[in-house]
Formats: structure tokens, sequence, C-alpha cells
């Protein structure tokens, strides 16, 4: 009876080890989840220094149940595809500019790339931090896409081989966008011809003179080397460069919810992390541009700044129809009011 009892204990046990070993095979053939990252930048830049934040807070919170790849410099998927990708559920993760949403149906996020529209970073903020920034991200849902958070990068300069000083300067050029139309519509107001270009096409597009210039922050110049085949850059901050950070909806509300909330942590940070470092990362290209003695900077004279403005004032007017033009006034409300 004893040797009974011990073998059915025994068998017990052995049933519990296999059942156990076998859930924790099944569990390392899964593996951790896995979330690609994918993006056109280099890794010295604010989005590559904030996907990489990302990625190191995300595996540790989550103690390496969810792995991050993060792809960067386009070596994965240049712009347009990266965003099919996306929706296809090829990648998980994403951090389009603001300029590229046009193609996902989100043209609002436009309203970022109206000229003069941001006076500084603070009133940034009280877009992205408030209900108007809220209100977008929710907009993407519709599309299959999750908004989590927006990143900065930084305001532009305009780049080309002769200086730009004056309206009159870019009339007959060339000029490499994203795929924006209030880029399109920014460029035509200047005279220029603008022409939609991948991120990763930009520096042979200068170079062989397929296009004679470009705008773009000073980080982005600087680590795709545009400011080796541009003479000069001039300082006009008349836009604004910044990210969503988006993720496929399916994939999001499928995971469990802990690692979703830890996961939203590490987001959480890697935004501060971003958007307390971007201006200092734009800074210091500058900086490094100017030594290499490469290019010529350009400081506009109040006169030309007016000249600037007047010229790109009938850009907004003109994208009323293609932004709505609630969001373009909840945005200025916003952007202008330093009342929080
Ligand atoms: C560009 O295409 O010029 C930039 O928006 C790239 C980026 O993601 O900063």
């Amino acid at each position: 009876m004893e040797s009974r009892t011990s073998s059915t204990g025994l068998l017990k046990a052995g049933i519990a080890l296999a059942w156990f070993l076998a859930s924790a095979i099944g569990a390392l053939a899964d593996g951790p989840i896995v979330i690609k990252f994918s993006h056109v930048v280099a890794v010295e830049t604010p989005k590559g220094k904030g996907a990489e934040k990302f990625k190191e807070l995300a595996e540790k919170y989550t103690s390496g149940r969810v792995k991050i790849e993060v792809y960067p410099n386009s070596t994965l998927y240049k712009d347009k595809e990266e965003v099919e990708a996306l929706q296809l559920g090829a990648v998980q993760m994403l951090a389009p500019s603001m300029a590229k949403f046009g193609p996902l149906g989100a043209k609002e996020f436009e309203v970022f790339d109206l000229p003069y529209i941001l006076p500084d970073k603070a009133a940034l903020r009280r877009v992205t931090e408030g209900e108007v920034g809220k209100g977008l991200l929710k907009r993407l849902e519709p599309r299959g896409i999750v908004g989590l958070s927006f990143w900065d990068n930084g305001f532009k300069v305009m780049s080309a081989n002769k200086p730009l000083r004056e309206p009159a300067d870019f009339r007959g050029m060339k000029f490499r966008i994203q795929s924006s139309k209030v880029l399109e519509a920014q460029f035509k107001a200047l005279g220029a011809l603008p022409q939609v270009l991948p991120f990763s096409d930009v520096y042979q597009a200068l170079q062989t003179g397929v296009v004679d210039g470009s705008e773009n922050t000073p980080s982005n110049m600087y680590t795709q080397k545009h400011f080796e085949v541009q003479k000069y850059a001039t300082l006009s901050n008349h836009g604004y460069i910044g990210y969503a950070v988006i993720v496929n909806k399916k994939f999001w509300e499928a995971l469990p919810d802990d690692i979703r909330g830890e996961l939203e942590q590490a987001m959480k940070e890697a935004t501060t992390f971003v958007n307390d470092s971007a201006q200092k990362d734009n800074d210091d290209a500058l900086a490094a541009m100017k030594a290499s003695g490469k290019i010529e900077y350009i400081e506009l004279t109040p006169e030309q700044k007016a000249a600037w403005r007047k010229a790109l004032e009938p850009v907004a007017a003109e994208m009323t129809s293609r932004i709505g033009k609630e969001t373009i006034e909840a945005f200025k409300k916003a952007a202008n009011s330093d009342a929080d």
C-alpha cells in the first residue's frame, strides 16, 4: 500500500515535471515578443537616439520579455514603404515625421508643416501635450494605428548652392520635399519647384543636381552629410520637423496588459529624453557643420524675414480645405496660448 502511494506520488511529480518542462521549452521556443522599430535617420539624431533609449528601457522594464529591434537609416524600409509595412504588420513601430502622414490618410498632421505656425518649442509643447495633440493621435485609430507619443527634432534651415536671402532667390529652383502637400504649397509660393524624394535619396539628389536644394533640421543635414554638397544654409527656422511614434493597433492591443503598461512607461521616459536633448543635438550639428568650413550660414535681416513671411502667408489659407479649418484654428489657439 505504502509503495503504491509513493509510486502514484512519483508518477504525479513526473507528470508535473514533464508539464513544467514542456511549457518552459514552449516559452523558450516562442521567445520574447519582438518589436521591429524602423526609421530613416541616423542613430546620432534625436529620433535615432530616442529609438535606442526606448529599446534600452523597454527591454529593462519587461525583463527581456520584449525585444526591440531598431533598424535605423532606412536599412529596412524607406519613407513610403515603412508606412505600408506598419499597416501590414511587417514592422510594429515607426516614428515618421508629421509631414509623412498624408499617405496614411491623416492629412491633419500636415498642420505642423505650415510655415511659421510654431513660434518656439514652448508653443509646440502646448500643442503636442494638450488636447490638440491627443486628438491628432486618436485620428490614427480608424487606420489601424495607435499613436503613442510626439518626439521632437527641430526647426528647419534652407540649403542650396546659392545664397537664399529673398523669396525671389527661390524662383525656378528645384527643392526636395517630404510627401506633404503643405510643403509642396510652401515651395510653390516661393516660385520654386518641389519634388518629393525619400529621405535616403536626398544626398545623392543634391550631389548629382537632381534637385538644387533642400530644407531640413541641422541634425539631419549633418548626419546625412547634406552640408558637404550644399554651399549655403539660411538659418530661417521657417518650419518644424517632429515625429509621431506609432504602433500597429492589432499588435498593440493583443499585448498582455502588464507588458503594454511597461512599454508605455518606457515610451514616456524615452519621450522626455528626446524632447530634452533634441535642441542640443541640433545646436551641436550646426556648430559641427560650421567648423567643417564646407557650408556658409546666412542670417536673414528683419526685412528679409518679413519678406519670407509675407511670401508664405497664403499657404495656410490654401491648405485650409486639406487640413481642416477647425484643426488649424485649434492648433494656433493652443500654440499661442501661454495660459498654462
Ligand atoms: C525628411 O525626410 O527630411 C525627415 O523628415 C527625415 C526624418 O525622419 O527626420
